[in-house]
């Protein structure tokens, strides 16, 4: 119980190693093929997939830590929100291995949607033609999935998780083709299956749905058909950046040419700054410093500390607990009198 809590915090549910072994077995993978995983986590299902062969990973990762961790083993590895923050060029993947936080968006009204849709619906256009999925969610979600799936794939399959696996989530794998657009009339028919397995009582599914283990196909999954892929986030990873700039020498020469003033230099804003501006400096220690105030010596110094608070927990009915966390920034800005030896804190 208290290892689901942990693996829930902030939607990390890793593919179980049993999973991965079934499903590698399952795919031959050409020369050079580009695998992406938008949600890698710490990179274990994406590198165990991949492992002997000579494919190309990509990787996007949320949590800062487990990217890091991620770009050890993943050979193009971002950190960002897959949903918002990436550019990625369409047609370009050979397997898209997708297994997102199972948890609604979190819209404040009813337009809220389930993340596994939003993620299919993003990223299904990054596979190429016979490219395949491999989904990883709730069984019970595939009725959220299901338009997507049956418009956009063909020999489409659902497997059980194995027994032991399956209780904690419930979670089934989608296997299918990606093939040019059927007319929503066309694809009525498989969309329904879909929705009647979503429906299905848990023992049930479990019962009839096939596992991985039994499947015989073996899924090829194609080399590059495009010569180049456009893989970048428009966020900028600190720990990344700050070697980079350091090496190059750009900070140093910033700072004596260009940013230090000169002896009779005042830097003048072309409007005058709103209390919000000097509030935003303040806390971001762009202000940190001696300053004269009233006649009063001051030294400023802005921090911005983060926190993480319990969002939510939700409990199955297997007693299982679910944690989502938020971030959350506290700006503080100190300063110390030295005349007096007074500290003020605003926070
Ligand atoms: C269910 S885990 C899957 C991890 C890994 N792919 C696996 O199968 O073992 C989902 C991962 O998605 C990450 N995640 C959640 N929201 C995300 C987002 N908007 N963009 C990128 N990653 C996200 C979580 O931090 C978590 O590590």
């Amino acid at each position: 119980m208290a290892r689901l809590s942990s693996q829930a915090k902030a939607g990390y549910y890793p593919t179980p190693e049993s999973v991965c072994g079934q499903l590698k077995q399952l795919l031959n993978i050409e020369d050079g093929a580009r695998i992406l995983d938008p949600c890698c986590g710490a990179g274990i299902a994406l590198a165990a997939l991949v492992e002997g062969t000579a494919a190309t990973t990509y990787g996007i990762e949320l949590d800062h830590e487990r990217a890091t961790e991620a770009r050890i083993k993943i050979a193009n590895l971002l950190w960002g929100d897959a949903l918002v923050e990436m550019r990625l060029s369409a047609c370009c993947f050979g397997l898209l291995y997708l297994n997102p936080p199972y948890d609604y968006s979190l819209a404040p009204d009813s337009t809220s949607e389930r993340m596994e849709a939003l993620f299919l619906k993003r990223f299904h256009e990054t596979l190429q033609k016979d490219g395949w999925l491999v989904l990883v969610i709730p069984y019970t979600v595939l009725a959220h999935c299901a338009s997507i799936l049956a418009r956009h794939f063909g020999n489409l399959q659902v497997f059980a998780f194995p027994e032991d696996e399956f209780q904690s989530f419930h979670q089934c794998l989608v296997l299918g083709q990606k093939r040019a657009l059927v007319a929503k009339a066309q694809a009525g028919k498989v969309e329904q299956e879909l929705i009647v397995i979503a429906g299905m009582d848990p023992d049930i599914f479990l019962q009839t749905a096939p596992q991985l283990a039994s499947c015989t196909e073996r899924l090829t999954i194609p080399g590059p058909r495009q010569p180049t892929c456009t893989f970048k986030c428009n966020r900028i990873d600190p720990l990344e950046a700050i070697p980079l700039v350091r090496k190059s020498g750009l900070l140093e020469e910033l700072l004596t040419h260009d940013l230090a003033p000169g002896q009779r230099n005042t830097i003048r804003p072309l409007a005058p700054l709103k209390n919000g501006h000097l509030a935003l400096m303040l806390a971001g220690g762009y202000m940190n410093g001696e300053i004269e105030m009233n006649g009063r010596q001051l030294v400023i110094k802005g921090v911005v500390h983060k926190t993480e608070q319990v969002h939510s927990v939700a409990e199955n009915n297997k007693g299982e607990t679910t944690v989502t966390t938020r971030d959350r920034y506290h700006p503080t800005v100190k300063a110390i009198d030295m005349a007096r030896a007074e500290m003020l804190i605003v926070q």
